[in-house]
C-alpha cells in the first residue's frame, strides 16, 4: 500500500477527519477531508462527527479545534509547527494592558495562544474580523486588539473605529512591500492583485482586494482578471490552480513561504494516525474562557 492508501485505510479505521489549512503542502491539500481559511477549520473542527481530527496546520488552530471539540482526538502531526505572531503576545501582557484600559473589551485573533484567547471578549479571523467589531463591538467605547498591529489597521479603516493595538505581525506577510506591487502590475498589466489583510497599509492601500484565503478562493473564482497575483503564502496557488484552471496565479514575491505551514507532511499525518499522537490538550481552566471567546465569534456568523 503506498502512503496515501494507508493514509485512507487508517483514517476510516480511527473514524477520523483531516482538515488543512489553505497554505499547507499540495500533497497535504489533497488529502485532506477540507481544506480552508482559519474561519472555516474552525466552524468545521466545530461541526464534525469524526471522533478524530487530525489537523494540518499550526498550533494555534489545532488548539481552537481542541476547545471547540473537547471530548474529540486533535492531533497536530507537526508539534513543532507554530506561529511567531501568535508568540508576539502572552496572557500576561494582555493582563497588564487590560488593566492599564479598564473597560475596555478584548479583540484577539485567532492567531493566539489559548491562554490569551482566555483573556479576552471575542476572538476573530482575517475573515470575520470587521464584521466582529461592528456587530460584536458596536457599543464599546475602547477596543483592545491584539496582536496583529496590521489586521488592527486595516479593521479600523474599515470600520472608522480606533483601536488600542499590539506592535505583532506576520513576519512572512511583513516581507510584502509596496514596490513588490508596483513591479507586478508594470509586469502583468491587467492583473488583478490580491492580497491578506496581515499585510502592512501601505500594501492592502494598492491592492485590488485584501481578503482572507478563503475569501481570495471566492475572488478568484469571481473576477474577470484572467492574471491574479496573489500577495499571500504561495500555499494557497495549488487551490487557485486547480479551482480555476483557466487563469494564471502568481507570487507577488518569491520570499513568502511560511516555514511552520510547510512543517506537515504526509508521512507526519501517517504517523500521527498511527501513534494517535502528538494530541493537543487544553487545561479546562483555559478551555473553558477560550470557547466562550470563539463561541462569541461564531455567533457573528
Ligand atoms: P486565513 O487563512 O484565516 O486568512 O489566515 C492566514 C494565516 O496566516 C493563518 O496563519
Ligand atoms: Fe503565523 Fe504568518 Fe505563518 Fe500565518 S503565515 S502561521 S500568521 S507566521
Amino acid at each position: 500500500m503506498g502512503l496515501i492508501e494507508k493514509i485512507e485505510h487508517l483514517k476510516k479505521e480511527r473514524k477520523a477527519v483531516i482538515l488543512a489549512h489553505n497554505y499547507q503542502l499540495p500533497e497535504v491539500q489533497d488529502c485532506a477531508d477540507y481544506v480552508g481559511d482559519s474561519l472555516g477549520l474552525s466552524i468545521e473542527a466545530a461541526k464534525t462527527d469524526a471522533e478524530v481530527i487530525v489537523f494540518c496546520g499550526v498550533h494555534f488552530m489545532a488548539e481552537t479545534a481542541k476547545i471547540l471539540s473537547p471530548n474529540k482526538t486533535v492531533l497536530l502531526p507537526a508539534p513543532d509547527a507554530g506561529c511567531p505572531m501568535a508568540d508576539m503576545i502572552t496572557a500576561e501582557a494582555l493582563r497588564k494592558l487590560k488593566a492599564e484600559h479598564p473597560g475596555a473589551k478584548v479583540v484577539c485573533y485567532v492567531n493566539t495562544s489559548a491562554d490569551v484567547k482566555a483573556e479576552c471578549d471575542i476572538c476573530c479571523t482575517s475573515a470575520n474580523a470587521v464584521e466582529v467589531v461592528e456587530r460584536g463591538l458596536k457599543d464599546a467605547r475602547e477596543i483592545i486588539f491584539v496582536p496583529d498591529q496590521y489586521l488592527a489597521a486595516f479593521v479600523a479603516g474599515k470600520t472608522g473605529r480606533t483601536f488600542i493595538t499590539w506592535p505583532g505581525f506576520c513576519p512572512t506577510h511583513a516581507r510584502i512591500l509596496p514596490e513588490h506591487i508596483t513591479a507586478a502590475r508594470a509586469l502583468h498589466p491587467g492583473c488583478a492583485v490580491i492580497v491578506h489583510p496581515e499585510c502592512r497599509p501601505e500594501v492592502t492601500a494598492l491592492a485590488d482586494i485584501t481578503v482572507s484565503t478563503g475569501g481570495m478562493s471566492r475572488f478568484a473564482h469571481e473576477t474577470k482578471a484572467k492574471e491574479i497575483v496573489v500577495g499571500t503564502e504561495p500555499g494557497i496557488i495549488h487551490r487557485l490552480k486547480k479551482e480555476n484552471p483557466d487563469k494564471i496565479f502568481y507570487p507577488l514575491t518569491e520570499d513568502l513561504v511560511c516555514p511552520n505551514m510547510k512543517k506537515t507532511t504526509l508521512e507526519k499525518v501517517l504517523w500521527s494516525l498511527e501513534a494517535m499522537q502528538p494530541a493537543i490538550e487544553v487545561a479546562e481552566e483555559i478551555a473553558v474562557p477560550a470557547r466562550r471567546s470563539i463561541e462569541a465569534m461564531l455567533a457573528i456568523g
